[in-house]
C-alpha cells in the first residue's frame, strides 16, 4: 500500500498523456493569458478586503503587500518552472504527483478546491455585496435584506449565530450565470474576460490618478500602529500584538489577510493545457501578471492610507467609501461599477480553474471520469464539472459567512504555494536533467524563501483556521481511501506490474 501512497507518476507519461484524446482546444496567446491572470487577481481583496487590512495594519498595509507580494513573486517563479515543464491542466495538482507522489497529490488537489472553489464562493459574496450597493444607489431603495446576507453569521470568538436572513440571493445568480459562460466554451470566456479587465483597471488608475491629489501624508503616521509583526499559533501569541479575539495584528497580520487580494495569479497555469505556446507564454503571464497588480496594489494602498485616517477606513467599500470621506461622491458611482466588474472577473477565471482540476484529477482515476473527465463534444469544455462546481459555489456562498470562506481560502492557498516551491526543490533533485523551458532564478534561495514565507504568512493567520485547514484534509482522506486509491490508474498500473 505504502508504494501507492508515494508512487510518482512518472514526468515521460505525463509528456506523453498531452498527446492523447479529451484535450482541451489550444487558443490562448500571451496577452489572453496575462488577460486571465489580471482577471483573476484584482477584485475583492482590493476592492473589499484593504479596509479590514487597513485596520490590522495601519499605513503599513502598504508593507504587508510588499510581504504577501514576494511570497507570491517567489512561488510565481517556482509554478512557472513546472508550468512550462508539464504543460497540463492539474497545475501544482500535477506537480505534486510527479515529485511528491499520490496521496501528496491528492492532498493537493482536495486542498486546490479551497483557493478555487471556496475562494469562488467568497468572491461571489463580495460581488454581491457590492451588487446591493449598485441596486440601491439605482432603485433608492436598500436591497430586501431576507435575500442579501447569508442566514449564518460569524462573530469573532464564538460560535455562528443566525443573520435573520434567508439565503444570499445575488451570489447565487451570479455563480448560475458565470456557469453557464464557462460551458459555452473557453473563447467566449476570454473575451468576456478581457472586456471586465479593461473595466476594472480604468478603474484602478481613476483611484490612483484622482486619489494621489487627497493625501494627507499626516495620515500615514504612525506608519504601523500595532508593529511590525503579529505571528500566531494555535492561539498562542509568539509575537507582536493580538486584538480581544486572540487574533494577530501588525503588519505581518495584515500580509496574511490581504494575501487573498493576489490569489488567482496561478490559476494560469490550470490553463496551461489550453495555451499555444505554453512553454514560454504561461511563464510571461505568470509573472507579468503578479508584476502588474503588485505596483497598483501598493500605490491604492498608498492612496488609500494617505486619504483617511486608517481606523476610519471603512470595512466593507473602503475604496468607494474613502472617496464620499473626502468629499468626491460623484467617485462613488464608477468605484463601485469597477468593483463589480473587477469581481466578475475573479469569479470568472476561479470558476474556470476548478473543473480543470477536476478534470486532471479524474484522468488519473482520482475522482470518477464519467462526471469529472467528461470534455463536451462540442464545446470542448470539461461542462459536467463546471455544472457541479457552479452549483458548489452557489450552495456554499448563499450560506456561510465571508470571513470563514476568505480564511480558509489563505491558509489554502499558502499551503499550495508552499507544496509548490518544495516541489521544485525536490524535483531538482530527483531529475536534475530534465528539460526546463523555464528555471526557477537564484536557486535554491528563491524556492526556499517560498516555503518559508508562506509557512510565516500561515502562521500570522488567525488560530481556527489551521483547525478549520486539519478539518477539510480530514475530510479529504476519507474520500481518498474510501474511493480515489482504489481507482487509482497508478495502483492498477502497479498491480499489473505485479501479476
Ligand atoms: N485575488 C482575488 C480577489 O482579490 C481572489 O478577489
Amino acid at each position: 500500500m505504502s508504494s501507492q501512497l508515494f508512487k510518482k507518476k512518472p514526468l515521460h507519461v505525463l509528456l506523453e498523456e498531452l498527446n492523447g484524446e479529451s484535450r482541451l482546444r489550444r487558443i490562448l496567446g500571451p496577452l489572453n493569458l496575462t488577460g486571465l491572470g489580471v482577471g483573476a487577481i484584482i477584485g475583492t481583496g482590493i476592492f473589499v478586503l484593504t479596509g479590514l487590512g487597513a485596520h490590522i495594519a495601519g499605513p503599513s498595509l502598504m508593507l504587508s503587500l510588499v510581504v504577501s507580494g514576494l511570497a507570491c513573486l517567489f512561488s510565481a517563479l517556482c509554478y512557472s518552472e513546472f508550468a512550462a515543464m508539464v504543460p497540463v491542466a492539474g497545475s501544482a495538482y500535477t506537480y505534486a504527483y510527479a515529485t511528491l507522489g499520490e496521496l501528496f497529490a491528492w492532498i493537493i488537489g482536495w486542498d486546490l478546491i479551497l483557493e478555487y472553489a471556496v475562494a469562488a464562493s467568497t468572491v461571489a459574496q463580495g460581488w454581491s455585496h457590492y451588487f446591493q450597493k449598485l441596486f440601491e444607489m439605482v432603485f433608492k431603495t436598500p436591497f430586501p435584506k431576507s435575500f442579501g446576507w447569508p442566514p449564518l453569521q460569524y462573530n469573532p470568538g464564538t460560535v455562528l449565530t443566525s443573520s435573520g436572513s434567508i439565503f444570499n440571493l445575488p451570489a447565487v445568480v451570479i455563480a448560475l450565470v458565470i456557469t453557464i459562460i464557462l460551458v459555452k466554451g473557453i473563447r467566449e470566456t476570454a473575451n468576456f474576460n478581457t472586456t471586465m479587465v479593461i473595466l476594472k483597471l480604468a478603474v484602478i488608475f481613476l483611484v490612483i490618478g484622482v486619489g494621489i491629489f487627497y493625501i494627507n501624508p499626516a495620515n500615514w503616521k504612525p506608519f504601523a500602529p500595532h508593529g511590525l509583526v503579529g505571528l500566531t499559533l494555535f492561539g498562542k501569541t509568539l509575537f507582536g500584538q493580538t486584538d480581544a479575539s486572540g487574533a494577530p495584528l501588525g503588519m505581518m497580520a495584515g500580509a496574511a489577510l490581504i494575501f487573498f487580494a493576489y490569489i488567482g495569479f496561478d490559476s494560469i497555469s490550470t490553463h496551461a493545457e489550453e495555451a499555444k505556446n505554453p512553454r514560454k507564454d504561461v511563464p510571461i503571464a505568470i509573472i507579468s501578471s503578479l508584476l502588474i497588480c503588485t505596483v497598483l496594489y501598493i500605490l491604492v494602498a498608498g492612496v488609500l492610507t494617505g486619504m483617511v485616517p486608517y481606523d476610519k477606513i471603512d470595512k466593507t467599500a473602503p475604496v468607494a467609501v474613502a472617496f464620499m470621506q473626502v468629499g468626491l461622491g460623484w467617485a462613488n458611482v464608477l468605484i463601485t461599477f469597477g468593483a463589480l466588474a473587477g469581481i466578475t472577473s475573479v469569479l470568472l477565471v476561479m470558476m474556470l480553474s476548478q473543473p480543470r482540476i477536476f478534470l486532471a484529477m479524474a484522468r488519473d482515476g482520482l475522482l470518477p471520469p464519467k462526471i469529472f473527465g467528461a470534455v463536451h463534444e462540442k464545446y470542448r469544455t470539461p461542462w459536467k464539472s463546471t455544472i457541479l462546481t457552479g452549483i458548489f459555489i452557489a450552495i456554499l456562498s448563499s450560506v456561510l459567512p465571508l470571513e470563514i470562506l476568505a480564511q480558509l481560502v489563505n491558509i489554502g492557498t499558502l499551503l499550495a504555494f508552499l507544496i509548490v516551491c518544495g516541489s521544485v526543490l525536490v524535483m531538482r533533485k530527483t531529475h536534475p536533467n530534465a528539460e526546463r523551458p523555464f528555471k526557477t532564478p537564484f536557486y535554491p534561495f528563491v524556492p526556499i524563501m517560498g516555503v518559508l514565507l508562506c509557512l510565516v504568512l500561515m502562521l500570522s493567520l488567525p488560530p481556527e483556521n489551521w483547525l478549520r485547514l486539519i478539518i477539510w484534509l480530514g475530510i479529504g482522506f476519507i474520500i481518498y481511501f474510501a474511493y480515489s486509491r482504489k481507482h487509482s490508474h497508478l495502483r492498477n498500473e502497479i498491480k499489473e506490474n505485479k501479476d
